[in-house]
């Protein structure tokens, strides 16, 4: 396999946890580096690992560490894909997307489960094969596949996204994620989103090696601004999921947003709601309702 990490790094739980901080970031880097330079690892495969151009048949075997459009292609393990469509708390309701879907494990396992799912991946060849993967599991018609570039794609649609692309990628997306309804589920295998904390982050340590870290965001609802609660002014200050702000005089604590949901305590009471456009309803621990509009 021309793309294998160094066991030395793969074993890193049985150490302490600022060695093992170590190592998870060497690895990610590692990764990071190397999926950041297709051409430069195209060089260093053997001459059958550079994509075949025509090799849309049933014959095609995709190669770990291949060329793709921005990143490479490097599979995610299977109970790394279990472990982050649980994180996203999927239902057959949902509908998902992966960008960047390889051979189309995770929109294979997502229809498995009952969901409406599609692959975006930008090499033909891995879409012809997704669909006959599809096909040999019998969920053709729950997961689909496009051959499209992921930046060009329209993600609105989606209630949870699945990736395993970049930091740098994931950073590029966060805009046009940040504008997706409240509530839609971002997971990420091992890679942030910048500055946007996410809010759970799960290691598997089952049949994985590397790439074991699952991270989820929720897109959250936007509040930042004046809202007033019976006469009384609600000033409220979003950094992502975070929030600061005061109700009347008194600072707000522990605030926050999970999707459209809203918590807060300021003078003592734990308040939560939800945000639905220009207004928030909710109740007060302890009983009693509470609304928000905006002024
Ligand atoms: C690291 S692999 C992940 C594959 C799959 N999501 C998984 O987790 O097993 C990244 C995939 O993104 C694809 N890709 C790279 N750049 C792309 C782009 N701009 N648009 C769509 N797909 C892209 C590659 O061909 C590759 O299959």
């Amino acid at each position: 396999m021309p793309f294998t990490h160094s066991p030395r790094l793969a074993s890193a739980t049985g150490r302490g946890p600022r060695a093992n901080r170590i190592a998870k970031s060497l690895r990610a880097s590692c990764l990071a580096a190397v999926l950041a330079t297709p051409f430069a690892l195209g060089l260093a495969l053997p001459a059958h690992a550079a994509p075949a151009a025509n090799a849309a048949s049933e014959a095609y075997v995709p190669d770990v560490g291949q060329a793709g459009k921005d990143v490479i292609w490097v599979p995610t393990p299977q109970t790394m894909v279990d472990k982050m469509l649980d994180m996203a708390k999927v239902t057959p309701k949902d509908r998902l997307m992966d960008l960047g879907s390889g051979d189309g494990r995770t929109v294979i396992t997502a229809a498995k489960r009952g969901l409406t799912a599609k692959g975006i991946e930008y090499n033909p060849d891995m879409v012809e094969l997704s669909k006959r993967n599809a096909a040999r599991e019998g969920v053709a018609k729950q997961a689909t596949f496009e051959k499209a570039d992921l930046f060009e794609t329209d993600l609105s649609k989606a209630d949870v996204i699945t990736m395993f692309l970049l930091p740098t990628i994931n950073e590029q997306l966060r805009p046009k994620i940040l504008e997706l309804k409240p509530g839609t589920r971002i997971v990420s295998n091992s890679f942030h989103m910048g500055d946007w904390e996410p809010d759970a982050t799960e290691e598997v340590k089952e049949d994985c090696r590397t790439y074991c870290t699952a991270l989820l965001w929720i897109v959250p609802a936007k509040v930042d601004g004046t809202w007033k609660i019976d006469g009384q002014t609600l000033q409220l200050t979003q950094t992502y999921q975070m929030l600061t702000g005061k109700l009347g005089n008194a600072d707000i604590t522990d605030a926050r947003l999970d999707g459209k949901k809203i918590t807060f305590t300021a003078n003592g009471t734990r308040y939560t709601g939800e945000v639905n456009g220009r207004s928030i309803t909710g109740t007060k621990e302890g009983g009693g309702k509470w609304t928000a509009k905006r002024a």
